[in-house]
Formats: C-alpha cells, sequence, structure tokens
C-alpha cells in the first residue's frame, strides 16, 4: 500500500511468510485433505509433542480451540468457580480477563512495574496479603502475562502464590520461546496458555491454542475438558466443551515450529537495531530485563505526545499499533468491576505513552532503517 508517493511499511504482512514456505505448506494441507480426519488426529498429537518437547522435558500439551480458551479452561481446570477471585494484571490483551469472566470469576488487578511493563510481584504479595483476609479460599489464582515476548518476574510470583495456596496461570499467547533464567516459558507454572493467532510469533491460519502442563492428570483432565467431557467416545466423565486444535492448524503449526528459533532471532536481530539506532530523547526504548530472553513479539516505545507521533510516522509510512490504549479496568465491558482512573497509575500512564512499531521476521533491513529514520528526526513542531 502506499500514500501519494510514499511506500507504506506495513505493521505486519504474512503473505511474506506465506511466499517462503507456501510449498511446504500445501504439502502439509494436502496430506490432511487426503488423510480425511480433521479433528483430533495424529498431526495434533504429533503438534502437542513436538512443542511441549520443545519447552522442556516432561512437560505435556493440550492443543485447544484458541489462547483464549487454553487460558479458561486452564481456569476451569485449576477448580475456579462461580464468585471465584483471580489475580492478573490491567496491562493485557482483554481476552486474559474475559477467561476469567467467563470462568464465572471476578478479576482483581495488581499493577505493574514500570520497567518490564509486566506484573509488579511486591504489588502482588501486598495485594494478596490484603484481599486473603476479605476473600479467604475463594482467592483462588494468578495469572501472569508475559506481556509482549518478555517473561513477568516468576520466582516471586511463584514463592507467593504458594506460600497462599494459589494456582499459577501463566498467559504465554505473545510468548513463544521467550526464556526466564534460561528456561522456556512454559512450564513454571501450574498451567501454560499459548495463542496461535496467526500474527504471534508462532501462528496457525486460523484461531488455535496450547495449555502446557507438568502434571500428566491435569493434562488427561484438559484433554476432557476440550472434548465434551469425554475420556472414550460417548463417555462423558464431566462437563466439557468443544474447544480443540484442529489437524490442519496443527499440520500448519508443524511446518512453522521448524522456524521458531530463527524468527525469534531475526525478531531479537531488529529489535537490537532499534534500541541501539533509536536515539531521540522524546522517546523511550523497551527494557530486556536480566532474567530473561525476550522474543519481542512487539517492539513497544514510549512517547508523551501519542497521538501526534503516530499521526507523524504514518504520513511518513510507517503503520503503527497501540497495544492496548485502554487498561482492562477502564474499559467499558469491565465497568461493572467499579475500578476507578487513578487505581493503577503505572499501567494507566504507560497506556497513554506507548506506540509499537513494526517487527515481523520478514520486514527487512531498509525497511527497519526507514523506520529508525523519521523517528529520530521528529521533534513537536512535526
Ligand atoms: C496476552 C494475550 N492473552 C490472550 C490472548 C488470546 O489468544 P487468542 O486470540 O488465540 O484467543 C492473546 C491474543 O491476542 C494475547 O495477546
Amino acid at each position: 500500500m502506499s500514500i501519494g508517493d510514499i511506500q507504506m511499511i506495513p505493521f505486519g504482512d504474512l503473505t511474506r511468510e506465506y511466499k517462503e514456505l507456501s510449498e511446504e505448506i500445501e504439502t502439509a494441507i494436502k496430506d490432511v485433505c487426503q488423510n480425511g480426519w480433521f479433528v483430533l488426529g495424529k498431526k495434533v498429537e504429533e503438534f502437542e509433542n513436538t512443542f511441549a518437547g520443545y519447552i522442556g522435558n516432561n512437560v505435556y500439551g493440550i492443543g485447544v480451540g484458541s489462547g483464549t480458551e487454553a487460558l479458561h479452561l486452564s481456569l476451569v481446570a485449576s477448580g475456579v468457580e462461580h464468585g471465584d477471585y483471580v489475580i492478573t494484571v490491567p496491562n493485557t490483551a482483554v481476552p486474559t480477563v474475559s477467561a476469567i469472566s467467563f470462568a464465572g470469576a471476578r478479576p482483581l488487578f495488581v499493577d505493574i512495574d514500570q520497567d518490564s511493563f509486566n506484573m509488579d510481584p511486591t504489588q502482588l504479595r501486598s495485594t494478596i496479603i490484603k484481599e486473603k483476609k476479605r476473600l479467604g479460599r475463594k482467592l483462588k489464582a494468578v495469572i501472569p502475562v508475559h506481556l509482549y515476548g518478555q517473561s513477568a518476574d516468576m520466582d516471586p510470583i511463584l514463592d507467593v502464590a504458594k506460600e497462599f495456596d494459589l494456582k499459577v496461570i501463566e498467559d504465554a499467547c505473545q510468548a513463544h520461546g521467550a526464556e526466564y533464567k534460561g528456561h522456556k516459558i512454559g512450564s513454571l507454572g501450574d498451567y501454560v496458555a499459548f495463542s496461535f493467532y496467526p500474527s504471534k510469533n508462532l501462528g496457525a491460519y486460523g484461531d488455535g491454542g496450547i495449555i502446557l502442563t507438568k502434571d500428566p492428570a491435569e493434562a488427561q483432565k484438559l484433554k476432557m475438558l476440550r472434548n465434551y467431557g469425554q475420556g472414550r467416545r460417548y463417555y462423558h466423565k464431566i462437563i466439557g466443551f468443544n474447544s480443540r486444535l484442529d489437524e490442519l492448524q496443527a499440520a500448519i503449526l508443524m511446518i512453522k515450529m521448524k522456524y521458531l528459533d530463527k524468527w525469534n532471532n531475526r525478531r531479537r536481530e531488529i529489535a537490537n537495531y532499534y534500541t541501539k539506532y533509536i536515539s531521540n530523547p522524546l522517546i523511550s526504548k523497551p527494557s530486556e530485563m536480566p532474567y530473561g530472553r525476550h522474543v519481542f513479539h512487539l517492539y513497544v516505545i514510549r512517547h508523551s505526545n501519542r497521538e501526534a507521533f503516530c499521526a507523524y510516522l504514518e504520513r511518513e509510512g510507517v503503520n503503527t499499533i497501540i497495544h492496548y490504549p485502554i487498561p482492562i479496568h477502564l474499559q467499558e465491558a469491565f465497568n461493572g468491576l467499579g475500578y476507578l482512573e487513578g487505581s493503577f497509575t503505572v499501567a494507566e500512564k504507560i497506556a497513554k505513552e506507548i506506540v509499537s512499531l513494526p517487527i515481523f521476521p520478514q520486514l527487512k533491513d531498509e525497511e527497519v532503517k526507514r523506520i529508525v529514520e523519521p523517528i529520530n528526526s521528529y521533534d513537536e513542531n512535526n
């Protein structure tokens, strides 16, 4: 796309990836079609084992319909019921919180740390201490989100969850291949939810998700929950849902899985370039925390006059997106929770300033340079 005579640099472009992989992908799709088995077959099992094996030893994978469903089923499996409470952060994609609501529970928020933009473990602890007195056993679980591809600081989160007997469900929907203290995200919490939405670091050609757990009994329960509650066909042990990764998506993910590390490295290369060469005093750049390896699902900078800055970049031919403009506690859908502006000052401030720059593996070097130039020459008079 172009505006005037400027060629727009897109925020993302999955057609470039398809051009690289079309032969492999089309063969994989054809194989599934020729086999004539489309739901919960060999490809799903192969992918579940491959993805779980990539994350670590003794990890089980349960392919489901989406990242939202991965969170929802994890909450149900962990025993979260109507009237319970689940703690998470306000600066996330809305499905983290809608999954809590759909499990019948109420979200409680804690603010984020201003460097990582992830859950602040100190505030988590003080919130739990305060709320535990009021809610007792109704306070059931914590969902840390590994936002933008960077791990939350898991050790203190896991410690406080253990101390207060809370389940930990990690939202790793943006963090395929990210690491915490040398370990891939996916095996620390009781359940870890990933999304395969097409634009993710590992994306399907439609919706998809997976839950990882180290507990084989939980894995069996989740397999029943995703498939009408049945262990054996037509024998329903529990009340379940229909939320299954399908064979076509699993076959596509098997192909794309081979490239995940290479693509993550390319994302990091682009991020390093941005970090090294963006040098405008009006712009803050993201920090990579010392305890983790960021996989830069998103590269998010900050500018205090964001709207004018984004309009300028658009005129200069650079597409940007805001992830996310309104924290969840201030979204209309969650008015009923009773949170007011000022409740979470870090999340609220950041939401007004953040701008995501294009970052995807097929972004060309010359495009990356073309993005940095107008950022560096921007001043308030542009
Ligand atoms: C942080 C986070 N959580 C949950 C989800 C939900 O995943 P899905 O779109 O696959 O349902 C997403 C995806 O957008 C996400 O980014």
